[in-house]
């Protein structure tokens, strides 16, 4: 492969993937192509600087045109898909942009693959896609898919679109569906980033209902290992699901992080409970370790360390978030 383009690369798992990328396949082209939405940050890449290796194209997944048009400049020939609404809570308060972008939007990507007869097509999904689990068992491969949010419908509903593209067309794609990611460049609305940015500032730390809801953690950066073994020696047509067997109650984690942070669990605040709030996610990611080879190269006491430091160091970064300055930067950038 010579030229990757990566939609959603200035967002939380994109960014990482980028910089993994670039660092890993030294002589591959990337192409970041990415809306610049609220959660698409510059800033994520800014050390990265444009070269002859990495280029950054602000355009939309839904424009077929500029899609088209980027593919054929670019000579693109793998595509590595994160663009994506991704936030649940924002797509019980407004489902439309959902659809549009995870749905309308990776069709479009589809198309113009086909079109330019791209070779290789990763699809990164989620495992909210299966639905919530009781106490016991594991998402499997085989697990149906069952929606509950809004978001989780329309990327199951993206995923059943690439697989649908590889029945009919032997469209060249895969499909994974990874856990819940935490680590370096994660927006502040989702649970670890927002847990940190309030207790560093003794405000609240809000939690959802009884903080009872479970997660399955994985480091960002063993995503991004996995979806390089997933792109390099995955099958056609396949679904892998990604998880690094780490499950964890709400109200744990937020415990964990007051505890680093030398701050009193005074802080926190029981919230209403989100509606539809899935009770537990946990992934079996025997497929993608056996088949693959891939196993996390962190445990989640290394991986939340490591999250919690650079949080720290990076002040600026999240601060910058929390007041809107990261929009004012790249104001030409940004839709109004
Ligand atoms: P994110 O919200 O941080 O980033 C999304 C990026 O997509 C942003 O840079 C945004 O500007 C861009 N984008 C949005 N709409 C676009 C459009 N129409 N055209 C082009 N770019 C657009 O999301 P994330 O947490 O990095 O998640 C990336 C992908 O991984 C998503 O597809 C998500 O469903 C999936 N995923 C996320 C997690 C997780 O824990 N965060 C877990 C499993 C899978
Ligand atoms: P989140 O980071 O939004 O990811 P997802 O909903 O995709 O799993 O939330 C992770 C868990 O944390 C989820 O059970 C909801 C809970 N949560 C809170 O308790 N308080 C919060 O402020 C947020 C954002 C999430």
């Amino acid at each position: 492969m010579r030229s990757l383009l990566v939609t959603g690369g200035a967002g939380f798992i994109g960014s990482n993937f980028v910089r993994y990328y670039l660092e890993s396949h030294p002589g591959v082209r990337v192409v970041n192509y990415d809306k610049l939405t609220y959660a698409g940050n510059l800033d994520n890449l800014r050390d990265i600087g444009e070269n002859g290796d990495y280029t950054f194209v602000r355009g939309d997944i839904c424009s077929r045109d500029e899609v088209l048009a980027v593919m054929k400049k670019h000579e693109t020939d793998a595509v590595v898909h994160f663009a994506a609404e991704s936030h649940v809570d924002r797509s019980i308060s407004g489902a439309a942009v959902f659809v549009a972008t995870n749905v309308l939007g990776t069709q479009v990507l589809i198309d113009a693959a086909r079109e330019r007869n791209v070779e290789r097509f990763l699809h990164v999904s989620t495992d909210e896609v299966y639905g919530s689990l009781g106490r016991e068992g594991k998402f499997t491969e085989s697990t149906p898919v069952h929606p509950n949010s809004p978001y989780a419908a329309s990327k199951a509903a993206s995923d059943l679109l690439v697989l649908a593209a590889v029945h009919t067309f032997s469209f060249p794609a895969i499909v994974t569906r990874c856990s819940n990611n935490y680590g370096p460049y994660q927006f502040p609305e989702k649970l670890i980033p927002l847990m940190i940015a309030c207790a560093m500032d003794d405000r609240p730390l809000p939690v959802y209902g009884e903080g009872i809801n479970v997660r399955d953690w994985l480091y960002v950066r063993d995503h991004c290992t996995a979806l390089d073994a997933v792109m390099e020696r995955g099958r056609n047509g396949e679904v892998y699901n990604i998880g690094g067997n780490n499950e964890c109650r709400n109200i744990d984690i937020v415990r964990l992080l007051l505890r680093k942070l030398r701050k009193p669990e005074s802080l926190i605040s029981y919230v209403k409970d989100r509606p539809g709030h899935d009770l537990r996610y946990a992934i079996d990611a025997s497929k993608v370790m056996g088949e693959l080879g891939w196993a996390p190269g962190v445990t989640f006491e290394q991986g939340i360390e490591q999250t919690v430091e650079w949080y720290l160091k990076h002040e600026p970064w999240w601060r910058r978030i929390m007041s809107g300055a990261y929009r004012e930067y790249y104001k030409d950038m940004y839709e109004t």
